[in-house]
């Protein structure tokens, strides 16, 4: 039985710092008392906080529309498809919104999207990069010739860059980006962007009936241009790498048990193998909550942690908890 209490790494958000709220209240009492035009925000996002944050992403503010988060994102994405393919394993609300909208989808992994053939061709194709959920995997610059021609060959690339404050990365030349505000500043936050050419015609639908209202929009915009999610991100990905290597060391010689090639991932999310169907059952009763890797299409033998949001002690205790039950196979 555990000692201590049962450690969640199922995906909590993270608590921020309390000057940092502080910090955030003052943004929007502030913007409260700003003069906001009656008509609210254009449909599109707050021209500022477009152009505050293309110039962060390096493309044309004429190209980022502001969205409520990525699957807001995924019918004006994905309808003028006859496909999309999606990469797996991945964030199960990108193919989840898919089977809602009707849309014709299959999964799909890198290696097979980098193939080139026509798995791809004049498909719509979804990735995630860098610090993919729920692997941490991301490419690089060696491999961005290769997916600039899965742009090119796809009717559309689509990479999910809702990281990217977690790790660094290269944006693929040619591909629409999309990201969501909502694993820094919490679900709910009903925040994110898009970026690519005709983004505003693409989304128009879900733009004129859904995007964040001007006051928050421009709330989160003092925050961006006060230093505050800087300084809420630096910290948060700092937290995150700390808990990553923490956990790394506790599996001890369990560390085999992640996947070869995830070994090198980045950011709040792992996959780790667990030979035993009820792997997640045993881990529950050592004290410690996994995700179930089917959830992300990565199968059923595999678990799933979350680190953001944990001490470097309790990653510790968590891994050599996991480190434990896995060594029983
Ligand atoms: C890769 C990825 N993208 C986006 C999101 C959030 O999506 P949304 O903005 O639709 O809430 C998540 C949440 O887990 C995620 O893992």
């Amino acid at each position: 039985m555990p000692t201590t209490p049962t450690i969640d790494l199922t995906g909590a958000t993270p608590g921020w710092p309390a000057h940092l709220l502080q910090q955030w209240r003052d943004c929007l009492l502030r913007t409260c008392q700003e003069d906001l035009p009656a008509d609210g925000a254009p449909h599109i996002g707050d021209p500022e906080l477009r152009a505050v944050l293309a110039d962060r992403v390096g493309v044309a503010a004429s190209d980022l529309v502001i969205t409520s988060g990525v699957r807001f994102a995924v019918r004006g994405l994905c309808a003028d498809a006859d496909r999309v393919v999606v990469e797996r394993p991945t964030f199960s609300g990108v193919p989840l919104s898919l089977t809602q909208l009707g849309l014709p989808w299959s999964y799909a992994d890198w290696a097979e999207m980098l193939a080139g053939d026509r798995t791809v061709e004049g498909a719509v194709c979804w990735v995630t990069s860098p610090a993919r959920n729920p692997d941490g995997r991301g490419f690089g610059t060696a491999d961005l010739a290769r997916w600039a021609a899965v742009a090119g060959s796809a009717r559309r690339l689509v990479q999910n860059v809702t990281y990217r404050d977690f790790a660094d990365g290269p944006a693929i030349p040619g591909a629409c980006l999309v990201a969501s505000f909502h694993k820094v500043a919490g679900p709910g936050a009903r925040l994110g962007w898009a970026a690519g050419p005709g983004m505003a015609e693409l989304l128009k639908p879900e733009l004129r009936a859904a995007s964040p209202a001007r006051i928050w929009q421009r709330t989160w915009l003092r925050f961006v241009l006060s230093g505050g999610w800087d300084e809420l991100t630096t910290g948060l990905r700092a937290d995150v790498e700390r808990a990553r290597s923490a956990f790394r060391a506790g599996l001890g010689p369990a560390l085999e048990w992640l996947a070869p090639d995830l070994a090198c991932g980045a950011g709040p999310a792992l996959l780790l193998r667990a030979a035993a169907s009820d792997a997640r059952d045993r881990l529950a009763a050592a004290g410690v909550l996994v995700g179930a890797g089917a959830d992300f299409a990565a199968g059923n033998r595999m678990v799933r942690v979350w680190l953001a949001g944990l001490t470097e002690d309790a990653a510790f205790t968590a891994a050599q908890r996991v480190g434990r039950v896995l060594a029983h196979r």
